[in-house]
């Protein structure tokens, strides 16, 4: 069995939890086990105790490298939904789970779209100085200098990204790898 890590990084509202839900779906449809690790969930629970400082940030993506190499090892293919901004700790990500292929999918949306799109209400909240330290407002996001997909997710529809994904999966041969061996 080769499982893989799928780790969607962009902005809040990029459409990263969309896209890694739609996949997963997808893959329950292949008859292959997958996770999804969220950030909004893993901060209700597992990161309940950390904020969004830097330090705060790292200790939340290192939790979720964490148990993602323990999916992997169980056989799971992991989707990862976090901001996951700084290419510092990405790389450490990738580093630590790079015995199982890594695909870094940057959802390439503007912070023009993520802040009008707004759906949880935060990016006025962050305009108006009552959330600090905010992705994108007051806080860095560093753009991923060598992903493996790069999606424009305020031009792209859902099912065009979830074409581009699965096209890459079929071009590396995992979907058909997993299968076969899992069959
Ligand atoms: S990460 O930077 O540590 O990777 P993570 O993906 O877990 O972030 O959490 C991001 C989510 O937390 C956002 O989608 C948003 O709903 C919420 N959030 C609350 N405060 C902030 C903040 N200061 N910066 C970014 N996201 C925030």
């Amino acid at each position: 069995m080769i499982p893989f890590t799928l780790w969607f990084t962009g902005l809040s509202g990029a459409g990263k939890t969309t896209l890694a839900t739609a996949m997963h779906t997808e893959f329950a449809r292949l008859g292959l086990p997958a996770i999804t690790l969220d950030g909004d969930t893993f901060r209700q629970d597992l990161c309940k105790d950390l904020g969004f400082s830097k330090k705060d940030r790292e200790e939340n993506l290192k939790r979720a490298a964490s148990l993602a190499l323990t999916k992997l090892q169980e056989g799971q293919i992991v989707l990862s939904a976090f901001i996951s901004p700084y290419e510092h700790t990405r790389s450490q990500i990738r580093h630590q789970l790079n015995q199982y292929p890594f695909i870094e999918v940057f959802l390439d949306c503007t912070l023009e779209i993520c802040e009008m799109r707004d759906h949880k209400g935060l990016y006025k909240k962050a305009r108006s100085g009552l959330i600090p330290q905010f992705t994108g407002i007051s806080d860095i996001y560093e753009t991923p200098r060598h992903p493996e997909l790069v999606l424009s997710t305020h031009q792209d529809s859902i099912d065009t990204c979830l074409y581009k994904i699965r096209t890459l999966l079929d071009q590396k041969n995992l979907i058909k790898q997993y299968t076969q061996i899992a069959t």
